[in-house]
């Protein structure tokens, strides 16, 4: 099959190599030559590494199937064209309706969006239901999880279609309904705003907070490093559109502390600064490690992960397996958070965040109905 890309970005340039990993020949076009040379150096480079390493065989061969073009009709042959490029729903949307003059009928239009609307794009098309999203994680060849997200216009056929094609690509594929931030950037945005709201108020500072979520609560980074190490700029855009693509749900605010970071150009690791400071002339803060503090903290940042993917679960987002892997395998949670659910007990659960709405009586903290059920 004949793949194409459009964006040769971070995304775009992974998303090539698993494509041409699994056998495809995949033409990749971006309408910046630099970005074109950028990623064919890299990609080159990762196929060579993987070669060393054992990983493969033929590090040439792959590469020799990844054409990088810079005119948008050689992708007239493709069977399926994945988007990646700026997150811009008008620009997507002028894309979409120009591959359409150039790519047979058949042929399957993904976008790889985090947060736009797959409805919207697909609309943009003439043959709107061969529209789809297709959301790989960072970096795409070594994050396993897909979600795929049918527009209201997708064709149900292809769907089974997208994934066979994902698994054979070695990929782990789950169904997300078409919402704002689909399952991980839906489920995930209180791991950031619960950490940073606990550390507005004093209640911990933020090496003792990511202190606690890694060292009592299992998970592999704690938020502050996350955020830093994803980008301010990334992350906090992601929670703000999700903030105002939910109507403004107090659940998902925005904060502050996070912005200010953005507006100061303190982005994180990438420009050395970020809720950390990485100079070299810098000691990065030592955590105060009281484990009755910690669990405090765990326990609030964990319960309102389970509320949300107890919500997600209620409002038929995903299905209860879908929403366990996906957040096992999108963002490496230590489990699933159904299963946390269980094991914590639901109705402990229930009394972190009962406790919260009582203390708050913010809506932010208002507990899922099926949880209470
Ligand atoms: N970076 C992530 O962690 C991540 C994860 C999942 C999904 N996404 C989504 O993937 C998409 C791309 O993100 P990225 O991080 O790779 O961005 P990026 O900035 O690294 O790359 C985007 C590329 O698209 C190119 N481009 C811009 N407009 C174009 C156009 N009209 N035609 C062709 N090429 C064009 C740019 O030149 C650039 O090379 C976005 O929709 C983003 O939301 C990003």
């Amino acid at each position: 099959m004949v793949v194409g890309i459009i964006g040769s970005g971070a995304m775009g340039a992974g998303i090539a190599q698993v494509a041409a990993m699994a056998g495809h020949t995949v033409w990749i076009y971006d309408t910046q030559q630099a970005a074109l040379e950028k990623a064919s150096a890299s990609l080159k480079s990762n196929l060579i590494k993987l070669e060393e390493k054992g990983k493969i065989k033929d590090a040439a061969s792959f590469f020799a199937a990844m054409h990088f073009v810079s005119n948008l009709s050689t992708l007239a042959p493709c069977s399926l064209i994945i988007e990646a490029i700026i997150e811009n729903l008008n620009i997507k949307k002028t894309v979409f309706s120009e591959l359409e003059t150039i790519v047979a009928d058949n042929c399957i239009l993904a976008s790889n969006t985090s947060s736009l609307s797959i409805t919207s794009i697909a609309a943009a098309c003439k043959l709107p239901h061969r529209v789809l999203g297709l959301h790989f994680f960072n970096p795409a060849p070594l994050m396993a999880l897909v979600e795929i997200i049918p527009a209201i216009q997708t064709d149900e056929l292809l769907l089974s279609t997208i994934k066979e094609l994902m698994l054979a690509w070695g990929k782990t594929p789950v169904f997300a309904k078409d919402t704002p931030g689909f399952i991980v950037n839906r489920i995930a945005r209180p791991f950031y705003g619960e950490a940073i709201r606990i550390y507005e108020e004093g209640i911990a500072d933020m090496a003792t907070i990511d202190w606690a979520l890694t060292h009592i609560g299992g998970f592999k980074m704690g938020p502050f490093a996350l955020m830093d190490y994803i980008g301010q700029d990334v992350n906090y855009v992601v929670t703000e559109t999700v903030f105002e693509s939910f109507y403004y749900d107090p659940r998902y605010k925005p904060s502050f502390s996070q912005k200010r970071l953005l507006e100061a150009g303190w982005l994180g690791r990438k420009t050395g600064r970020g809720f950390y400071n990485y100079a070299a002339t810098a000691t990065l803060p030592k955590p105060t490690e009281d484990l009755e503090l910690g669990k405090q903290i765990v326990d609030r940042v964990v319960a309102m992960l389970i509320n949300e993917a107890m919500e997600a679960l209620h409002l038929q987002i995903a299905n209860a397996v879908d929403l366990e892997t996906a957040m096992t395998k999108g963002v490496n949670y230590p489990k699933g958070l159904l299963a946390w659910c269980e094991e914590w007990g639901k109705e402990n659960v229930l009394a972190v965040l009962d406790n919260l709405y009582h203390q708050y009586h913010e809506d932010r903290y208002r507990a899922c109905v099926l949880l209470r059920k």
